[in-house]
């Protein structure tokens, strides 16, 4: 799975441990989606570019040090369980602009419905990372970047807490060039396209619907 990578830091592991167990309640959850959303953001932007520039520290003049080099970033959660992901996501980076796709799963046939699309004019130009804490049978992750794709966007990311394995492999079949970052590669689907051992509906469990 060579654009598959899992972000096996200590605390995003601990951390994920609480997501997954049914006990944690929706302010406990909707916290620790946060955190676990920064410490991803802080991995996921190991490859950014820097640039040299020269400052004037109060030892001494025109020492080299290194800034971003200014690279535009966009975040593209999808509705509604990656909007969970944002705020986390923001921390770290705050000058991202923010798209949203609005995806739900058709309980009946899995099958991705797409209701709503705002994103910023310039998205050929940026950097994008979709966010959703689920990447399942990967209908949803598939259809929200065909939707990126179609509308200029060239270069994408994805970043999910919890992947399958089948939802993995149908996202490098449709989209081969969009690398993929995880918390957790999970076992396999069950028979209702609920990710095992999961951590459940992971909009339900941030909203506290059903
Ligand atoms: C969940 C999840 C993903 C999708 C993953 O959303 O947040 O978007 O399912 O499943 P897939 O990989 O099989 O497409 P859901 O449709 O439950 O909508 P919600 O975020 O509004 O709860
Ligand atoms: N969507 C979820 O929220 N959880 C799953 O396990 C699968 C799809």
């Amino acid at each position: 799975m060579s654009n598959v990578y899992v972000l096996d830091h200590p605390l995003i592991q601990h951390k994920l441990t609480y997501i997954r167990k049914k006990e944690t309640g929706t302010k406990d959850f909707r916290e620790l989606v946060d955190e676990v959303a920064t410490l991803m953001a802080f991995e996921i932007t190991r490859d950014l570019p820097l640039e040299d520039v020269s400052v004037d520290t109060p030892v001494v003049d025109n020492a080299t040090a290194q800034v971003l080099s200014g690279k535009k970033m966009g975040l593209v959660p999808i509705l509604r369980a990656g909007l969970g992901m944002v705020d986390g996501m923001v921390d770290l980076i705050p000058a991202a602009k923010i798209g949203h796709v609005g995806l739900y799963r058709d309980p009946e046939t899995l099958k991705p419905v797409e209701y709503y699309v705002k994103l910023p004019s310039d998205i050929e130009d940026r950097e994008l990372i979709v966010l959703d804490p689920m990447l399942a049978t990967g209908g949803s992750a598939i259809e929200a970047i065909n939707s990126l794709k179609s509308r200029g966007a060239k270069q994408i990311r994805l970043m999910c807490l919890v992947a399958a394995p089948e939802g993995v492999e149908l996202m490098q079949e449709a989209h081969p060039d969009v690398d993929i970052y995880l918390a957790a590669l999970d076992e396999k689907l069950n028979d209702k396209g609920y990710i095992v051992p999961g951590l459940g509906d992971a909009g339900d469990r941030l909203y506290g619907t059903k």
